[in-house]
């Protein structure tokens, strides 16, 4: 299989990272484009294939991903349109708001006819192979979903869902990344104020959370039944937890992911 990444910023970019790592793909199958060659040079040195003609790109892959900001969408579809293989190639838009109806509109012909077309959103940890990705499949087959399921399974974790939950989806994980990575920094100062160097209290946080996500993951649990196991009444886990929840932990969190869904 051949895969062509059209835009290579952050999203772009960690893409080809986790493509090229994922063991599925070899680097010279994947192909990547951006307007500005100072963009694609750190990509040579992967072996990808680099060009900065978007038409070229979509000629190249039998997956094309589309990672442009969502403004240039339909500027940049209107572009790779007429080089696209509507009976071979599987279309991916990877654009945050960007609605199947809108794309099925862009990629469109008089003859009515679709390309086999996904939404997909990944998380920037896509680079490093541990994405939270969903799946939403707009004009496609079991057979194509099937294909876009074992890839992004190859970088990490996969889930195919509908377009309505595209909003919650993004905020629980890819603004999530953001949110958990301040809870880092938030856990990281208190631990610096207790007497740790900035470095060995980030260590000990990131190890925590790394603690707390793989037993969640090894034992099924709800999380207040592994929080129950290290709260002794009346101890130091459960003043530190209920000091939290006065301050607003639980409530801010939900309302941050819901200020994070697109309108
Ligand atoms: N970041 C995330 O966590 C995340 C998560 C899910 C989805 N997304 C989606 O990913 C998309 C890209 O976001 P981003 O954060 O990666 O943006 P970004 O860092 O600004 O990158 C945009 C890329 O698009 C390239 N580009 C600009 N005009 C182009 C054109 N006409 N043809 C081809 N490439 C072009 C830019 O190339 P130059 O550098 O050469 O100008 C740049 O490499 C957005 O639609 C966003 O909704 C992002």
């Amino acid at each position: 299989m051949k895969i062509s990444v059209i835009g290579a910023g952050a999203m772009g970019g960690a893409m080809v990272e986790g493509f090229v790592k994922c063991g599925m793909l070899a680097a010279a199958d994947i192909t990547v484009s951006a307007p500005h060659e100072a963009t694609l040079e750190r990509f040579k040195s992967l072996g990808v294939n680099v060009t900065t003609d978007n038409k070229v790109a979509t000629a190249a892959g039998d997956v094309v991903f589309v990672v442009v900001k969502p403004w240039l969408a339909e500027q940049v579809i209107g572009e790779i349109r007429a080089a696209v293989d509507y009976n071979r190639q599987i279309i991916v838009s990877v654009m945050a708001g960007v609605s199947g109806s809108q794309l099925k509109e862009w990629f469109g012909g008089t003859d009515g006819k679709q390309p086999r077309l996904f939404i997909v959103i990944p998380n920037i940890a896509i680079a490093v192979k541990s994405s939270m990705t969903f799946i939403v499949p707009v004009n496609a087959d079991e057979e194509a979903t099937a294909v876009m399921a074992a890839l992004f399974d190859s970088t990490g974790l996969q889930m195919v869902t509908e377009e309505r939950l595209l909003g919650a989806a993004t905020t629980l994980a890819s603004c999530g990344i953001a949110y958990a990575m301040r809870y880092v920094r938030a856990s990281t100062e208190g631990g610096v104020e207790l007497g740790f160097k900035a470095r060995d209290a980030q260590r000990i946080v990131m190890q925590t959370m790394k603690g707390a996500v793989d037993l969640l993951q090894a034992s099924g649990s709800h999380p207040e039944v592994e929080i129950d196991k290290v709260t002794t009444p009346g101890g130091m886990t459960i003043r530190g937890l209920n000091e939290m929840e006065h301050a607003g932990f639980t409530s801010s969190v939900i309302r941050g992911l819901k200020a994070g869904m697109s309108k």
